[in-house]
C-alpha cells in the first residue's frame, strides 16, 4: 500500500519551517481556564454551581479545527509556564492541540517538533499505522528535534486522539495536556450528519473530560499511592472547564465524548432536574459508528475510551435542566501485596478501595457532576435516527484457542502474564496474517484496567464472571456493554473478570510492525504495565 518513504518536498518543509517559527508559543490564552483557581479552600469544590460557560472549540485556538490538506503541518510540542500544549499555524491561524480533521484514505503529514526541555513522542491513538508513524516512544524525539509522521488514514471515520508515548513519562506530558482530537471523516460519518441535521460546534458536540487537582497540586507529582493506582483529580472538567453549563434546544444533540484522563472511568448518565434519567442512543465506540444505535441509560468510559451518543433533549421544555454525571461505583481497586509506602495507612488493601487516600482527592467511582445543560430556545426539526448507522466489519469467527493475558499486581508492579515492560523482549508473537482471539484475565484482587491495543481496532467477543453492577448494564448473554458492539482499541477488564477479544491482524506493511499492549491508566503504563507485540 502506502510507501512510507519521505516525500516531502523541499518547498514544502521550507514553507513549513516559516510557519514553524511563527508560532513560537503557545496562544497566550493557554490554557483558557484553569478554574480550579477559583475553587474552594482545601482546592476540591465538589459542589454543583455550573457558573461557566462550556468551552466549544471553533476554527483555530484551543482545540480548534485544523483541517489537514496537501502540505504538511508543524505540530509543535511546547511549554507554557506549567502548562503543556501542541501548538500549530495554519493560514495564520494559530492553534493549542488542534483537533486534527482528516478522512478515510487520506494521506497526513505532519511533524512533531519538540521545543520540550524534555523528549516526547506523539502516539495516534486508535489509528492503524505501522511502527515508524506509531510513535510508541521506543524512539524518542529528543529535546530541539524535529520527526516527521507520514501515513495513510486507514481507519473507518471517528474520534481518534493523538498524545505524547514517551516511556515512563506518558502520565505526566498527557496530565500537563499535551494532547487532541484527531476526527476522520467518511461517508458514514457524513450520512449520519446529514440525517441527523447535525452542525458540527452546534448540536454535535465533542467532549474531552479530564479530571484535575486544584492549581499547584495540578503539578504532576504522584504520591506513592498515586503511581499505585493513578493520578485522580478532585475537580472533573469538561474541554478544560470545571463544571460547564450550555444551552441547548429540545432536539437531539450528538456528543462525541473522549475520556482523557489519567486514570478517572466515568459511569455516566443524563439526569433530569426531576430526578429522572435520560436515556441514551449509543452511535459510537473508539473504532467508529455501531451497525445501528444501541438504547441505554448509563455508559462507562475508562481512560482513551471515546463514546459517540445521542442525547434526546426534544422531551424536555425550556427552562429544564439536564446534568451530565458520573455515577457512583465500586472501583474494586484492591491488591494484595501493597508496597509499604501504602500499607502504611494501616489498611491491609483487602478492600484497597478504603485506601485510596489520593491527597485532596475525589476517589475512583465516586459520583460528581461533570456539566449542565440548559435547554431553551425554539423547539427545531428532530429528524428520526436511522436504524442503519454503518457496516461494521465482522468479528471473525471464534479461534479455537485463545492467547491468554493475565491482568495482576506482583512484587510491587502492575503486570501483564507477570512480566513488566522491557524493550528488549517480546513476549507477544502473532504470526504474518493472523487473526486471533485474546483472553484478558484480570485477578480478583486487582484494579480495573482499561487495556489498549496499539495499531488496531478489534471486537469485543464476550465478558465473563464481571462483577454484579456491570452484568446488570450488558446487553445480550454475552455478557456484553453497550460500548461492546462497537469496534475498540481500548476494553475495560475488571478485578476477577475475563474479556474475550478478536483481532484480526493483517495489516498491508511490507514489513513486520512492532506495536504495544498496556493499560491506559497511564500511572499503570509508565509503570511497566505493557507489552511489546511483535506482528509479522
Ligand atoms: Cu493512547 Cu499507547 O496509548
Ligand atoms: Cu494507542
Ligand atoms: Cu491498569
Amino acid at each position: 500500500m502506502t510507501s512510507l518513504k519521505h516525500s516531502f518536498n523541499r518547498r514544502q518543509w521550507l514553507r513549513m519551517g516559516a510557519a514553524g517559527a511563527a508560532s513560537a508559543l503557545v496562544p497566550a490564552s493557554w490554557p483558557k481556564l484553569h478554574a480550579a483557581e477559583a475553587a474552594g479552600a482545601n482546592g476540591c469544590d465538589t459542589g454543583t454551581a455550573f457558573t461557566l460557560p462550556l468551552f466549544v472549540p471553533g476554527m483555530d485556538g484551543e482545540g480548534g479545527r485544523l483541517v489537514l490538506g496537501r502540505d504538511p503541518i508543524v505540530l509543535k510540542a511546547a511549554t507554557n509556564g506549567s502548562a503543556l500544549a501542541f501548538s500549530a499555524t495554519m493560514d495564520a491561524r494559530r492553534f493549542a492541540n488542534p483537533t486534527l480533521a482528516t478522512s478515510t484514505g487520506a494521506t497526513v503529514q505532519i511533524a512533531l517538533d519538540n521545543t520540550l526541555p524534555e523528549p516526547t513522542v506523539v502516539h495516534w491513538h486508535g489509528l492503524a499505522v505501522d511502527t515508524r508513524n506509531d510513535g510508541n516512544g521506543e524512539t524518542l524525539v529528543q529535546p530541539g528535534a524535529q520527526f516527521r509522521y507520514e501515513f495513510a488514514v486507514r481507519n473507518r471515520g471517528g474520534l481518534y486522539w493523538y498524545h505524547p508515548h514517551p516511556h515512563g513519562s506518558t502520565a505526566r506530558q498527557v496530565a500537563g495536556g499535551l494532547f487532541g482530537l484527531m476526527d476522520v471523516d467518511d461517508e458514514e460519518q457524513r450520512a449520519l450528519r446529514q440525517a441527523l441535521e447535525l452542525t458540527p460546534g452546534d448540536t454535535e458536540l465533542t467532549l474531552v473530560l479530564q479530571d484535575r487537582r486544584a492549581g499547584d497540586a495540578n503539578r504532576y507529582a504522584p504520591a506513592p499511592e498515586d503511581e499505585l493506582y493513578g493520578w485522580y483529580g478532585c475537580l472533573p472538567h469538561v474541554n478544560g472547564v470545571l463544571r460547564p453549563f450550555h444551552r441547548v434546544t429540545a432536539r437531539r444533540y450528538r456528543l462525541r465524548i473522549l475520556n482523557a484522563s489519567n486514570a478517572r472511568t466515568y459511569r455516566l448518565a443524563l439526569r433530569r432536574d426531576n430526578g429522572s434519567t435520560l436515556p441514551l442512543l449509543l452511535l459510537g465506540t473508539d473504532g467508529g459508528l455501531l451497525e445501528r444505535p444501541v438504547a441505554c441509560t448509563e455508559l462507562l468510559v475508562s481512560p482513551a475510551e471515546r463514546i459517540d451518543v445521542l442525547a434526546d433533549f426534544g422531551s424536555t421544555s425550556a427552562g429544564d435542566f439536564v446534568i451530565l454525571e458520573s455515577r457512583a461505583f465500586d472501583p474494586m481497586q484492591a491488591v494484595t501485596n501493597v508496597p509499604p509506602a501504602t500499607a502504611a495507612d494501616g489498611k491491609s488493601g483487602e478492600h484497597g478501595h478504603d485506601s485510596l487516600r489520593t491527597t485532596g482527592s475525589l476517589p475512583d467511582g465516586a459520583p460528581f457532576a461533570l456539566m449542565q445543560f440548559r435547554i431553551g430556545g425554539p423547539r427545531g426539526a428532530n429528524p428520526p435516527v436511522p436504524s442503519r448507522l454503518s457496516r461494521m466489519p465482522q468479528a471473525h469467527a471464534n479461534a479455537d484457542e485463545s492467547r491468554p493475558l493475565r491482568l495482576g499486581f506482583a512484587k510491587g508492579r502492575w503486570r501483564i502474564n507477570d512480566r513488566v515492560y522491557d524493550p528488549a523482549a517480546t513476549p507477544i508473537e502473532v504470526p504474518r496474517g493472523a487473526r486471533e482471539t485474546w483472553l484478558l484475565r484480570n485477578y480478583h484482587a486487582s484494579a480495573p484496567h482499561a487495556m489498549h491495543l496499539h495499531g488496531f481496532q478489534f471486537h469485543v467477543l464476550e465478558r465473563e464472571t464481571s462483577p454484579d453492577f456491570l452484568a446488570g448494564l450488558a446487553v445480550d448473554a454475552k455478557g456484553r456493554l453497550p460500548t461492546d458492539l462497537g469496534l475498540k482499541d481500548t476494553v475495560l477488564v475488571w478485578p476477577g473478570e475475563s474479556v474475550r477479544i478478536a483481532i484480526d491482524f493483517r495489516h498491508p506493511f511490507a514489513e513486520s510492525q512492532m506495536y504495544l499492549l498496556h493499560c491506559h491508566n497511564l500511572e499503570h503504563e509508565d509503570a511497566g504495565m505493557m507489552l511489546r507485540v511483535h506482528v509479522g
